[in-house]
């Protein structure tokens, strides 16, 4: 007899590869049939009963969440950012949380690389000029972008992703500012002054929410580009449209929103030299498979009241995250 038996786990989305096999090998196991997330309501109704929850980062984790399921025992979170997690109540239900660190980095810094050099290169206006007829005789001034070897780029957030970012960038001959907590604004704002690129690496808490705001953008350099592949709060839209409208900046690119999904009506999708990705980041097949075990074997770990292969540390105060820089 295992430790699990007898113990059920909820699953908020189907799981790549042998994933939901492994977990069903050991405990009793429940999955959300749907492509879309379940609503918070059926959530608490699905997960009622549950020793153990792996979801995704569509779902809110939250007090009143943890209190429809007194059974409880583990949060595997299907991702290295755990924003949607309110640690502070798992905490004080002595729930640990499980993410997904470091099988994501080289895929998301892969696609980080891919935006700075859409961007950078312009190819969302080469790809559109040719479809729309506008490819005229070979011209030597046309959509001129900005050459990497020399550029500077200020990465905010030196994590896992933020470091594995920083050596595709150093191997491309670009000059690395690494931009962390300390210091504060002020030294976020001197660091983005000083670069042709920014992105950012920084997980969403409560002291990142709208870090790049109005200020933060007005202080970078003047034709200057942003990418963001962390969490769309991190970023005032508002004043990233009026950047790009006024263009202050050359360009942005963005794998994450907020909210997301971006409605195609949104205004921000009316700025120019705007590239949006829907969330891309982790997504090889290869990654999504090793994040799909990596959060099983954290979800039976925690229903065997065993340690987590990876745990969020609790936090030292509510809502900031200590360890990891995506959000
Ligand atoms: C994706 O954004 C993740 O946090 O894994
Ligand atoms: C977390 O620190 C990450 O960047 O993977």
């Amino acid at each position: 007899m295992s430790p699990t038996d007898g113990l059920s786990v909820f699953v908020t989305r189907r799981l790549p590869g042998e994933a939901i096999a492994r977990l069903a090998q050991a405990c009793a196991v429940a999955v959300w049939p749907e492509e879309t997330p379940p609503a918070p309501a059926e959530l608490r109704a699905r997960a009622a009963g549950a020793d153990g929850l792996l979801c995704m980062l569509t779902d809110r984790v939250d007090g009143a969440l943890l209190d429809a399921c007194p059974r409880l025992r583990v949060v595997s979170n299907l991702a290295v950012g755990y924003d949607n997690v309110d640690l502070a109540a798992c905490a004080a239900r002595g729930i640990p949380v499980g993410n997904t660190p470091d099988v994501l980095t080289d895929a998301t810094a892969d696609l980080t690389l891919a935006l700075i050099l859409a961007a950078a290169r312009r190819l969302p206006e080469g790809i559109a000029a040719v479809r729309d007829g506008a490819w005229g005789p070979w011209r030597l001034d046309w959509l001129l972008g900005l050459e990497l070897r020399g550029a500077s780029l200020a990465i905010v957030g030196m994590g896992r992703i933020g470091r594995a970012v920083g050596d595709r960038a150093r191997a491309f001959g670009m000059d690395v500012i690494g931009v962390g907590r300390e210091g504060g604004r002020a030294s976020l704002h001197a660091a983005v002054a000083r670069a042709d690129l920014v992105s950012l690496h920084c997980p969403l808490t409560p002291e990142t929410r709208g870090l790049i705001d109005a200020e933060a953008l007005a202080a970078m350099k003047p034709g200057a580009i942003l990418v963001n592949t962390a969490r769309g709060g991190i970023v005032d839209q508002v004043a990233l449209a009026e950047a790009l409208r006024s263009g202050r900046l050359a360009a942005a690119a963005l794998d994450v929103t907020d909210p997301e999904p971006l409605s195609p009506d949104d205004p921000l999708l009316a700025a120019p030299n705007l590239i949006v990705l829907p969330h891309l980041g982790s997504a090889t097949t290869l990654t999504r498979a090793r994040m799909a075990d990596l959060a099983v074997s954290n979800v039976l770990a925690g229903i065997a009241r065993e340690p987590l292969p990876h745990q969020v540390l609790a936090p030292p105060s509510a809502g900031t995250a200590p360890d990891t820089d995506r959000g």
